[in-house]
């Protein structure tokens, strides 16, 4: 069986990386979270006061920058400079700061390169802002997932209530619509639809309702591809 690229891009918090997750699951592909990349540099600048204006000195912390990704106990945790910081990098400080840091073109360029080497041998789920558009616009499969903004936030809100982080609804919902904003109106790569992209709107779809659409779509695609 051929092995297919498949993206997954779309809004913040709309439960890319859930589906991008149970779909590399049931295919036994890779799964990479980009974003997860973009926040590990996000925290790194914010660790380290990078100035992310001064262009010298973001190529001189891209260059002291290595991400990587493991598997511990099922579940996908993400690496800066050998550190575990899978929980930082979720954290509102970091959600509040990495638009900006991910709009800087040379960051960019830099985490593309490494998404590109990770999916250079095909069979792996990518979910981010970007697959679909600038890292791999040959990919089999492209889903642009989106839900309501209110039911992003509740998930959202309820993700970080679950990990024990007190938080306002209403501060959720304004970094979520920020990061949209910033994220879809950036000059480099912004967010938005490939034309090729099948849009799923999992607003009122469970868990397994959203695979079970993504995965009838990935196994048409697998079989155009052989
Ligand atoms: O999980 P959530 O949807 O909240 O966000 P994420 O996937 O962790 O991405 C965090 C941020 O990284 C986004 O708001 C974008 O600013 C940036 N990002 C990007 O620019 N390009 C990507 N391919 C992935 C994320």
């Amino acid at each position: 069986m051929s092995k297919i690229t498949i993206s997954i891009d779309g809004h913040s918090s709309c439960g890319k990386s859930t589906l991008a997750k149970d779909l590399a699951k049931e295919l036994h592909y890779a799964y990479v979270d980009s974003g997860a990349m973009y926040r590990a540099v996000t925290l790194f600048f914010l660790e380290n006061d990078v100035d992310p204006i001064d262009a010298p000195i973001v190529r001189n912390a891209l260059e002291n920058i290595e991400i990587r990704f493991q598997v511990l106990d099922g579940q996908n945790h993400t690496f800066l400079n050998g550190e575990d910081v899978e929980d930082e990098i979720r954290e509102m400080y970091v959600s509040d700061y990495v638009s900006p840091v991910a709009a800087i073109p040379a960051v960019r360029r830099s985490l593309v390169r490494q998404q590109r080497e990770m999916g250079k041998a095909g069979g792996i789920v990518m979910d981010g802002r970007d697959i679909g558009t600038v890292v791999f616009p040959g990919a089999e499969l492209k889903i642009f997932l989106t839900a309501d903004v209110d039911i992003r936030t509740r998930r959202r809100y309820d993700e970080l209530r679950a990990k024990g982080v007190d938080i306002d609804l209403a501060l959720v919902k304004q970094n979520l619509l920020e990061r949209d904003h910033i994220d879809s109106n950036r000059a480099d790569s912004p967010l938005t639809k490939a034309k090729d992209a099948v849009v799923i709107d999992n607003s009122y779809l469970n868990r397994t309702q959203q695979l079970q659409q993504a995965l009838k779509l990935a196994k048409e695609r697998i079989r155009l591809s052989e």
